[in-house]
């Protein structure tokens, strides 16, 4: 690895910096990324958008999915996997995910993040949808990603290895030959590094209704797009299930899949139950949005009357807040814009189709989710994925010379302005179910990235876990494991990936 040997912080030089590698995003993949290179001798700058501890990972209710119990296996994990993801699951990657996220979990541990115990001492494990067992470990019950983001941000403020960069951007990638080296700050700093990680989080907030946070819009992919990065899986948003509607102020605030996990049940307006509560989530959101429209009704109901309120703090208590108490009364949900299982098409080591760029967690797709995401995988990959793409990060060249990279500061800035009516677009055009004449539409929105989702969504001419188009109800099994990708040039191709 050609890494220094004697750690030191990265070089400040006049107007700029010098590191091994520079992380944009401080979210769960970002912080964990930068620790790994660290700890591997690294100098390492790290960008963030937000006050540290404040991103959207802070808001992941979910845990981790790794086989940890005596009765489980990777191999059953890599099957929960691959069948949610309708055949359209990278096996490779979901073969690294399974094998290394236990060793994740144990990490994170001796780091010193704290998982929920059973009475006994051991990791208490979740069940959650599509999951034939229980793997799923949390921390402060549905508080994981607060309590992880917490930890390592901390480990990451007293770090003499990095600099951390707060509430700054990067307005732009730097290239020279053909290789990104580097980052253009909005304050003007230049940071050159062997490499740049994106770890800049999901897109959900693209559509008018979702669980994430108003920053998730994609900024990364889009900034990867004009360095010439390849994009794949753009189609495959997942809708989560059960997001509350109808309670102002908590609109679109996610009531965890480990709710379910735990026994509540989901009730039409006539109080019948209409679904297998813990199938994947494909099969759920699109049956609460059917008995919606049978029934005319703008939400379901979730019973979790008869769960420990003390399981899920967090969620009981923003309901409360919000003037309704779940232990009594039925909570009002319909699916929201959750995931996006596209991005930045990476490699099993995190890089991207440019020398030098790589993407980790929500802002990349190395294909592990296929076109439906595993409950909890999620985070899991953040921590499996960062780790790789940081050390292979540190086999890339030196950084280049400082007059080179001025130069080549030359990618335009990223400048996409999302509007009410794109939100409402993304949702009306491709929700949970699409037709053609909504996605030519959605093909002609300002924004590049509503543009590239309906390029996808149409070039995918089948219905296949998240992606259902009305004019194509059928799965067709010639893209079997078939992943369509959309280069710098913004021409479309497709690729099988195994
Ligand atoms: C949830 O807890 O339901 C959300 C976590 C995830 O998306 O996996």
């Amino acid at each position: 690895m050609g890494v220094p040997k004697k750690p030191t912080a990265p070089e400040p030089r006049s107007g700029h910096l010098v590191a091994d590698i520079a992380v944009i995003g401080a979210g769960a993949a970002g912080l964990y990324g930068a620790i790994c290179a660290t700890r591997a001798g690294a100098r390492v700058v790290l960008i963030s958008a937000t006050p540290l501890a404040q991103t959207a990972s802070y808001w992941a209710q979910g845990g981790l999915a790794a086989a940890l119990a005596n009765d489980d296996s990777p191999e059953l994990h890599l099957a929960d996997t691959e069948r949610a993801g309708r055949n359209a699951v990278r096996r490779s990657a979901a073969q690294v995910l399974v094998a290394e996220a236990p060793e994740c979990v144990r990490d994170l541990q001796t780091l010193g993040v704290s998982f929920d115990a059973d009475r006994f001492g051991r990791l208490a494990l979740g069940l959650e949808g599509g999951h034939s067992l229980r793997r799923v470990v949390h921390a402060g019950g549905s508080a994981t990603g607060r309590r992880v983001v917490r930890e390592l941000s901390a480990l990451v403020a007293e770090d003499s290895q990095m600099v951390v960069l707060e509430e700054n951007r990067a307005r732009a990638l730097c290239r020279v030959d053909g290789r990104v080296g580097g980052v253009l700050c909005e304050d003007g700093q230049l940071v050159v590094a062997r490499a740049v990680v994106l770890a800049t989080g999901g897109a959900a907030a693209l559509w008018a209704r979702t669980t994430n946070p108003p920053g998730s819009l994609g900024f990364g992919m889009l900034l990867a797009h004009s360095a010439g990065a390849d994009l794949a899986d753009l189609e495959f948003v997942q809708f989560h299930p059960t997001a509350v509607i109808g309670l102002p102020g908590r609109e679109g605030f996610l009531i965890s899949e480990a709710v379910r996990g735990e026994g509540a049940t989901l009730h039409d307006a006539s109080g019948e139950r209409f679904v297998d509560e813990l199938a994947p989530r494909d099969e759920v959101s699109r049956a609460i949005q059917m008995r919606m429209a049978q029934t005319g009704s703008s939400s379901v109901g979730l019973d979790m009357r008869s769960i420990d309120p003390t399981l899920f703090p967090n969620v009981v208590g923003a309901l409360r807040q919000a003037g309704l108490d779940p232990t009594s009364e039925l909570v009002p949900v319909a699916p929201a814009a959750h995931y996006v299982m596209g991005g930045i098409s990476t490699d099993l080591h995190g890089r991207s189709s440019v020398p030098g760029l790589y993407a980790v967690g929500e802002s990349a797709c190395t294909g592990l989710h296929g076109a439906n995401r595993l409950a909890s995988n999620s985070l899991s990959e953040c921590f499996v994925f960062a780790r790789r793409a940081a050390l292979s990060a540190l086999d890339e060249p030196p950084p280049a010379a400082m007059q080179e990279l001025r130069e080549a500061v030359a990618d335009p800035p990223v400048a996409a302005q999302v509007t009410p009516e794109t939100r409402q677009a993304l949702w009306h055009d491709a929700g949970i179910e699409r037709s053609p004449e909504g996605l030519e539409r959605l093909s002609r929105d300002p924004h590049p990235l509503a543009r590239l989702i309906a390029l996808s969504a149409l070039a995918r001419s089948e219905s296949r876990g998240s992606h259902r188009r009305l004019d194509h109800p059928a799965t067709d099994s010639s893209l079997d494991r078939q992943h369509f990708l959309v280069g710098g040039d913004e021409r479309g191709r497709w690729e099988l990936w195994e």
